[in-house]
């Protein structure tokens, strides 16, 4: 039974590693962006709720994402264990977190703010099977075409550098301040995250493996 939460910036690289970490150790990635995009494009009725929240990169309301985190955490994928990706992002749904469970461990990627815009403006992801590649840092073998599932690679609508940067103040004034939080509760470990991807990842790999000694 492991349970991480992979926390940092916007485009700080949470939902890459929380791929990689999920494949290694056998844990499903729950991501809340994900989920909500996926909700949106489904225009279920919390998609329909939520959409305007993401276009203009504002955080979505507390009950809505706590909900969504209980119903998706309670999916028998989720019995061993998952790692926690853009959840929890302010302090009340920190305070919810606690309620529900106790976290193993907090990797805190830390990143330059412009290396987050030059990330996020570069990032494309498959809209169906969420995975992220980079036109600079993480290309597809064949350009604009998921090496997964083979769909046309998208860029995120508020990948647009205007709404990055909303993100990215959004992230300084609610989510950065749980840092503290975590602190308190002594699971908090910082990783590099101006490191390649694969350096970042062994990194997270050497905090998980101590945490398992
Ligand atoms: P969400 O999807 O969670 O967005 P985010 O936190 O802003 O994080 P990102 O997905 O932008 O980035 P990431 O850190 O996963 O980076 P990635 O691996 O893709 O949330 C979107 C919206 O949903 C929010 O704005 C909000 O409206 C709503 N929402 C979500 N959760 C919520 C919550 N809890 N409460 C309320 N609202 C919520 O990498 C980025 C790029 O960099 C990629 O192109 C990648 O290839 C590249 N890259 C990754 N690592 C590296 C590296 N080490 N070096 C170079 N390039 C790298």
């Amino acid at each position: 039974m492991m349970k991480l939460i992979i926390f940092g910036p916007p485009s700080a690289g949470k939902g890459t590693q929380a791929q990689m970490l999920s494949k290694k150790y056998g844990i499903p990635q729950v991501a809340t962006g994900d989920l909500l995009r996926d909700a949106v494009a489904k225009q279920t009725p919390l998609g329909i709720k939520i959409k305007s929240y993401l276009d203009t990169g504002k955080l979505g309301p507390d009950d809505l994402i706590v909900q969504l985190i209980k119903d998706r955490t309670s999916k028998p994928d989720c019995k061993n264990g998952y790692l926690l990706d853009g959840f929890p992002r302010t302090m009340g749904q920190a305070v919810e977190l606690d309620k529900m469970t106790s976290v193993d461990l907090v990797l805190n990627i830390v990143v330059d703010m412009e290396a987050l815009v030059e990330r996020a403006v570069g990032r494309r992801i498959c809209p169906k099977c969420a995975a992220v590649y980079h036109i600079k840092f993480n290309l597809p073998k064949k350009a604009g075409v998921c090496d997964k599932c083979g769909a046309s690679l998208i860029q995120r609508d508020d990948d647009k550098e205007e709404t990055v940067r909303k993100r990215l103040k959004v992230y300084t004034e609610q989510t950065a301040p749980l840092i503290e939080h975590f602190k308190k509760k002594g699971n908090l470990v910082d990783i590099d995250g101006s490191k390649g991807i694969d350096g970042v990842f062994d990194q997270m790999v050497k905090a998980i493996d101590r945490l398992k000694k």
